[in-house]
């Protein structure tokens, strides 16, 4: 067969381009350098059904099983599962597992979206912990209740640490709440994974805190496969009777496809054992270069920094130069140069334990080069302020939902499709969540307000349009039905 042109296999050529690039972004194998050449070369060839010689990942008894304690002996839990499917099914997992349909959970504002959608798909009533913003990322973070006072009949709590700019929140007091309650403490740690090498940080992991349930995307920090994710079950949890693994399989297996990929679960295998054989290593040394690279930065480009944040997340603030965050990252990328995420005031980027340090020097010059480039109208500056502001305005507000969220995604309802400036006073029906990092502005069942367009307009693309129902009433205390 001739080699194809790039209209013939249009997303195959748009990878083979991506190859070339510098990234600082996931997955954490960075581009297939975290895996040795032995494992590389055999990976492909894996892909297979369970025949008889292999084991059955939905349901381990061989070498999958042998595999699992394997890699839960190194992150130091009960149980962990191989998720093929990506945290979002682990998310989904942990929550179905131990929180009944019609129950209630305890979370953040602040939620990935497949929380969101366990919760409508559930019927699970959602209440909501108290979020504060801080100075060193745009988005809040929860704080613990003092007492159990009003929370008696809740069914598990969830909280997201580390979260996208890194920051580790203290667990301890989630744990403490949780274990007086008697309900399992559930830990987002999809950008954990890497944690467990961290010197300073591996006590502050959710594991090491005494969480429950920890779910761990692998294939953002990690040599594994997107999107090969970890279900860690504690020692505590299944001593406790606070989650039974037997139930856990069996909602994975509603969640997870019934033909889960052998290549992921031999990458989540691979990235376990190689972090333990050679993480430390790998982590002193990134680490090092990134203090070095930070102290190269031009003075206007600040690093943000604290002890409990990881340091493998690269934060830049750009609030002292004169160029909106999302004008750099096009720069960046016109020097070959991809990165996480940019907010309106930081750029997010993920220093791979498997980057390669000659991207730190393609890095410094690009930003050097970038700051000798026009800058931007005082308009757009001003305008990415007033965006920031209103993101936090957005996520520090519980989501008004007038529409059960079951009903509004999954229901008989009348859904259309508007531009996003005539959304103002109608429902939305589905999660409006910009990627990344997939926190939902908008749930389903809330009311579209002002704020939510406004901010809408801003992040999404040209054009867009939002998924609503138009509120068939508004009683007197204007109340909606849909
Ligand atoms: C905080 C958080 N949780 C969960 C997920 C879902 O992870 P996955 O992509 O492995 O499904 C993400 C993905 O970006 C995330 O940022």
């Amino acid at each position: 067969m001739n080699r194809p042109t790039a209209s013939d296999l249009p997303l195959f050529s748009a990878l083979e381009q991506s190859r070339n690039r510098v990234g600082f972004h996931m997955p954490g194998h960075a581009g297939g350098k975290g895996f040795a050449s032995w494992f590389r070369e055999a990976a492909w060839s894996f892909d297979n059904t369970e025949i008889d010689i292999l084991d059955n990942l939905n349901d381990p008894q061989g070498a999958a099983r042998r595999s699992m304690e394997q890699t839960a002996a190194i992150f130091g839990s009960a149980f962990t599962w191989y998720v093929p499917s990506g945290s979002t099914v682990g998310l989904k997992t942990a929550i179905g597992s131990v929180v009944p349909a019609g129950g209630r959970l305890l979370l953040s504002r602040v939620a990935h979206k497949s929380i969101i959608h366990a919760l409508a798909e559930l019927s699970i009533e959602p209440l909501f912990l108290t979020d504060v913003m801080r100075d060193d990322g745009l988005l809040p973070l929860p704080l613990a209740p003092i007492d159990t006072a009003g929370y008696e009949d809740i069914d598990a709590v969830i909280v997201t640490s580390p979260d996208y700019y890194g920051r580790l929140i203290d667990l301890k007091p989630f744990v403490r709440f949780a274990e007086s309650l008697s309900i399992p403490l559930i830990v987002d740690a999809a950008h954990g994974a890497h944690l467990l090498v961290d010197p300073h940080l591996s006590k502050k992991s959710a594991l090491a805190a005494g969480a429950d349930l920890v779910i761990e995307s692998a294939h953002k920090t990690l040599a594994a496969l997107t999107p090969g994710s970890y279900l860690h079950i504690s020692e505590k949890a299944l001593a406790s009777g606070r989650v039974n693994n037997e139930r856990v399989q069996t909602i994975l297996n509603v969640y997870q496809t019934s033909s889960p990929s052998f290549p992921i679960a031999a990458s989540l295998e691979y990235a376990a054992w190689s972090l333990e054989k050679e993480g430390r290593l790998l982590h002193r040394k990134r680490v090092a270069e990134i203090e070095q690279f930070i102290a190269s930065l031009p003075e206007s480009i600040g690093a943000v920094r604290g002890s409990d944040r990881d340091p493998l997340r690269l934060v830049l603030d750009l609030s002292r130069t004169k160029m909106t965050t999302r004008r750099f990252q096009a720069e960046l990328m016109h020097h070959g140069i991809d990165i996480e995420m940019a907010d309106f005031r930081d750029l997010v980027l993920i220093v791979s334990l498997h980057q390669d340090p000659a991207d730190f020097s393609s890095l410094l010059n690009a930003i050097e080069a970038i700051l000798h480039l026009p800058e931007d109208e005082a308009k757009a500056l001003d305008e990415a302020k007033t965006m920031a502001a209103l993101t936090s305005d957005v996520l520090l507000t519980p989501p008004s939902i007038v529409c059960s969220m079951r009903h509004a995604l999954f229901g008989d309802v009348k859904r259309q499709l508007v531009s996003i400036e005539e959304a103002e006073g109608l429902i939305s029906s589905s999660v409006v969540s910009p990627t990344p990092p997939c926190i939902p502005l908008l749930w389903p069942g809330e009311i579209i307000e002002k704020k939510h367009l406004t901010l809408l307009q801003n992040v999404l693309p040209e054009g867009r349009m939002l998924s609503v129902i138009v509120p068939e009433s508004v009683s007197e205390d204007g109340r909606h039905s849909c």
